[in-house]
């Protein structure tokens, strides 16, 4: 999933960069090829516009050339005196020598009434009327020279000779696109004509010689517009340049070739050009398929003398060349935004690398840190933003750690504490319950204690007196000394029991301890069981009184140094040490003994009242000396390791109204 998404940014972007350079190298490349295929195709439109005005020319410097012809031959005084004087001998020999010289189809001589006086093509015809020629009729009308293209029907073609009838007669080839025709054939011709006038010395009218040349099958002027207006240009075996003369909308004269070769005449116009060209008179310039190929060309009409359109002149040129210019174009265009394309795409591909490389490098860091590892640091070299990325990560990654620690170290704390605070409770609720226990069992040993003690006294006065009155040597008296020593031990029981049970409150006075324990020391020292015991004394100077019963804290000392003493029964060392805390608030004093220690099990309860594990102990040193202490707002603990020694430590609350003093 992770891995498709990255790689989804490396496909988009070449994706982006792909459309990004496509989409303006495709409208460029349409709208340049718009652009350059106007440019050249309105480039060859006038072009085309151009050689038809050439074309033209030289179909009127034909004309002119027959009319030339006419002329010249009409102002020979020969010819006029033959006609004046009848004279066809001469005019039979001449005019066919003139015919054949200027390469005419057509020079008949006509007189005043229209009539064929002779005919140069064909010099035994004559005779026959020509009033119905147009030529015949506008010179005659006007006596002026008449030039121009005609139409000369089959019969009048006959006349002038059979071949040129011959020449003329052409069989329709059907054509697609074409105007249907009825006629499967075509006998009339299209001649280029000239009718010139003649004059007598006193410039009388006297007839008119009429020059022409067959167009049908002539492809003299078609030829000539090729060379002149192309030069015979030949583009992949085929001529750049074509014209074509119609008659009507048959192609009679042309240098468009055929498949095989031969020129492409007896074929008709299209249907569109027939439409604008014959029918009306209009110029038609476009693209045609003209045979074989696909031409630019350029139709107009050509006029008869009574301004009918009687047929068209065509030029036309090649478009392949054109078009192969377009398309070579087009594909250089293409190929530069092919190239420009691939450039992208290369270029989209290292950036998006170069982006997806360092976020994949991001991403297996975040999962290390997902999964806890906040040592890695990202060094990757990658665009800005990517950069501050990982620095980001980084930052995030340490301070992660850094939170990580100490939230691990609070927890450590946490627990110290709550076990510190756990046993501080632990201490407190035995302490509760010990005292709370003592103070019942003290109730209850105060009671016993009372009622047995005068009983007690009653017992010892009268075995005392008794003991008195036996004899020495009495065998009753050691029974009796038995009973006053019992009863001796059961009183000190019971004094001690109501020690412990005492109710008074302690009669405080300011007391140096050191000085008290001095005392104590010398008291002790010289009995029996601390013969084998060394004492040793650190008792820190000026230490601050303490304000208690100086009694009650006595019976406590000596209390701990003869359990101790008990405990050393065959010698030891015991260290007696004060000092002022380090708040300053109490002073500490401590019995430390070289004795066999207190085993764990015993050491909760030696403070217990009747606790004891010395046969004639009572078990109540300690449960009374705990009593005074807590009396006095202070607290007595031991420590003690079995085999090593015990050490009691009671701690008193400093007098603070004197610090220092003895
Ligand atoms: N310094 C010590 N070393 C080893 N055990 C001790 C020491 N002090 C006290 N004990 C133990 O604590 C018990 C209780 O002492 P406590 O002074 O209350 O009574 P006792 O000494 O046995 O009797 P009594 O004090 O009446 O003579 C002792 O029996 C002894 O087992
Ligand atoms: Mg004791």
């Amino acid at each position: 999933m992770k891995k498709s998404s990255i790689s989804s940014i490396q496909s988009q972007l070449v994706i982006y960069f792909a459309v990004a350079t496509l989409v303006p190298a495709g409208i460029a490349t349409l709208v340049g090829m718009k652009l350059i295929y106007d440019q050249v195709i309105t480039r060859a439109e006038m072009k085309t516009l151009s050689d038809m005005n050439s074309a033209r020319e030289i179909y009127r410097n034909k004309l002119s050339q027959i009319e030339s012809i006419a002329r010249l031959t009409a102002a020979r005084s020969l010819v006029v005196n033959a006609l004046v004087q009848g004279d066809r001998t001469f005019l039979q020999k001449d005019l066919p020598k003139v015919l054949k010289r200027e390469k005419l189809d057509m020079l008949t001589l006509v007189n005043r009434q229209g009539v064929v006086v002779c005919r140069g093509r064909n010099p035994a015809t004559f005779g026959d009327s020509m009033m119905s020629d147009l030529f015949v009729q506008r010179v005659q009308q006007t006596r002026r020279i008449a030039t121009g293209t005609d139409i000369i029907p089959h019969p009048s073609l006959l006349k002038e000779s059979p071949e040129l009838a011959a020449q003329a007669f052409m069989e329709i080839t059907p054509t697609p696109k074409a105007k249907a025709r009825t006629d499967k054939v075509e006998t009339s011709g299209m001649m280029l004509k000239a009718a010139v006038p003649l004059f007598d010395e006193r410039n009388e009218f006297l007839g008119m010689l009429l020059g022409g040349v067959l167009l049908n099958r002539n492809f003299e002027i078609v030829d000539k517009i090729n060379q002149i207006v192309h030069e015979g240009e030949v583009y992949k075996g085929r001529g750049t340049g074509t014209a074509t003369i119609f008659q009507g909308d048959l192609r009679i004269s042309t240098n468009v070739k055929n498949q095989d070769g031969s020129r492409a005449i007896s074929t008709l116009v299209s249907d569109e050009v027939h439409d604008a060209v014959l029918s009306e008179g209009t110029r038609w310039v476009g693209d045609a398929f003209v045979v074989n190929a696909w031409y630019i060309t350029a139709y107009e009409p050509i006029r008869g003398i009574d301004n009918q359109i009687i047929g068209m002149l065509y030029v036309g040129i090649l478009k392949q060349p054109f078009d192969d210019v377009l398309w070579g174009t087009l594909a250089m265009f293409g190929g530069v935004a092919l190239g420009g394309v691939i450039l992208t795409v290369i270029i989209a591909v290292f950036q998006a690398r170069r982006i997806s490389r360092p976020l994949k490098t991001l991403e297996g860091v975040a999962q290390q840190i997902a999964d806890g590892d906040y040592g890695r640091e990202v060094i990757i070299h990658a665009p800005d933003e990517i950069e501050h990325l990982a620095k980001s990560i980084n930052q995030m990654a340490k301070k992660l750690d850094v939170e990580k620690r100490e939230l691990e170290d609070w927890g450590n704390t946490l627990e110290k504490r709550v076990q510190e605070r756990t046993d501080e409770i632990k201490k407190i609720h035995s302490q509760l319950f010990r005292s709370e226990k003592l103070a019942s069992l003290g109730k209850l040993a105060a009671g016993v204690a009372h009622e047995i003690n005068n009983p007690l006294t009653g017992i010892l006065t009268n075995s005392s007196l008794l003991l008195e009155d036996l004899e020495i040597g009495d065998p009753k008296r050691d029974d009796v000394e038995i009973i006053v020593k019992e009863t001796i031990r059961c009183r000190e029981i019971v004094k001690r029991l109501l020690d412990f049970a005492r109710q008074t409150k302690p009669q405080k006075k300011l007391t140096n301890v050191n000085v008290l324990m001095e005392n104590i020391v010398l008291l002790v020292r010289n009995q029996a069981s601390f013969r084998n015991i060394e004492i040793d004394r650190h008792l820190e100077e000026n230490l601050p009184d303490i304000l208690s019963d100086t009694d009650q804290i006595q019976q406590v000392f000596i209390n701990i140094i003869l359990n101790a003493a008990e405990a050393m029964t065959s010698g030891g060392k015991l260290i007696i040490a004060s000092n002022l805390s380090k708040d300053r608030q109490f002073i500490n004093v401590t019995f430390a003994d070289s004795g066999p220690g207190i085993p764990e099990e015993h050491r909760e309860r030696i403070f217990d009242p009747f606790y004891t594990t010395k046969e004639h102990g009572t078990g109540l040193g300690l449960a009374i000396s705990y009593g005074i202490v807590e009396q006095h707002g202070g607290t007595i603990s031991v420590e003690s390791c079995v085999g090593k020694g015990s050490t009691f430590t009671v701690q008193l609350p400093a007098s603070t109204a004197d610090s220092g003093g003895k």
